[in-house]
């Protein structure tokens, strides 16, 4: 019998298998915040040798703490937020549907990540010039389904062009709070069947939806307080989670619950909306 934690591996894709979960991330050589697309973002206020250091924490932990393999998609001057690469593609197997950004600000982020992808092997998909779709942000995979948002940054179509490429099936499910305008800062799907979310970011369908999927000893609702302080956009690797820092009371509910939890501290990518798990993309 595979134990749950091999059941729910992903596939390694095009790359190489080197037994560890591989992870894409951007490093914040030209990070910033000069325009405001999300209600979290104040412009001019990043401190960018604190963002480095923090953001070499999250690396660390990831790769020394949590055991995973991370590629690095080169930091382009001009697109300070490559760094946030949950929303550069969705990834399954050998495909990558590629993000179609909704502002004009990150469409040019689009060539590079749609490379990386081609590049490292991957089959890539790319989207009409009407269709937004903002990659792993708005679409995570939970067992054999996918919860994905819409509204805010992403079109309700796109969701069919997951299942169209992937053959996976797509809960729609609304983002009716403008603050938690992607799907991945109010839910957190844990490799074995836990679900982390921020009930106030979803209507009264929503949270059927979650009712209906989730059985209810495996949801982990977390307080409005955590959500703003991101706890939902966690990153999880086996069993451990790893989340900004600051919210002691989800750290000790997921412990009992089996998990190994670190706190990084990320504050200068909140300033942009975005924190561990947006910085991250689970690519194998
Ligand atoms: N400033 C970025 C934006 O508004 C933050 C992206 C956060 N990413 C995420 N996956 N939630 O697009």
């Amino acid at each position: 019998m595979p134990s749950p934690l091999q059941e729910n591996m992903p596939k390694t894709g095009p790359l190489q298998n080197t037994g560890k979960p591989h992870i894409l991330m951007s490093p914040p050589d030209y990070f910033t915040v000069d325009y405001a697309i999300n209600p979290w973002m104040i412009e001019g206020s990043v401190d960018r040798d604190n963002a480095r250091r923090q953001w070499d924490n999250l690396y660390n932990a990831i790769t020394q703490q949590a055991g995973a393999e991370v590629h690095i998609i080169p930091a382009v001057e001009g697109l300070p937020d490559l760094v946030f690469t949950a929303n550069a593609a969705f990834v399954h197997d050998d495909t990558a549907i590629i993000a179609h950004y909704k502002y004009k600000e990150r469409q040019p982020e689009e060539p590079f990540c749609e490379e990386w992808f081609r590049n490292n092997g991957y089959r890539t998909v790319t989207l009409p010039e009407d269709l937004f779709f903002e990659g792993a942000g708005d679409a995570l995979k939970w067992q054999d389904r996918v919860f994905a948002g819409y509204r805010t940054r992403t079109d309700i179509i796109s969701h069919q062009v997951i299942t169209r490429e992937t053959g996976l099936p797509v809960l729609s499910m609304e983002l009716v709070d403008n603050r938690f305008y992607h799907i991945d800062v109010c839910i957190c799907p844990l490799y074995d069947g836990h679900f982390i979310y921020f009930p106030g970011a979803f209507d009264e369908y929503g949270l059927r939806v979650i009712e209906a999927n989730i059985p209810e000893s495996k949801r982990v609702p977390v307080t409005a307080e955590e959500a703003a302080r991101f706890a939902c956009n966690a990153v999880n690797i086996n069993d451990t989670v790893i989340f900004n820092k600051g919210s002691d009371r989800l750290a000790e509910e997921l412990q009992s619950r089996g998990f190994q939890v670190i706190q990084v501290d990320l504050s200068e990518f909140l300033k942009s909306g975005g924190s561990s798990k947006c910085l991250t993309l689970r690519i194998a």
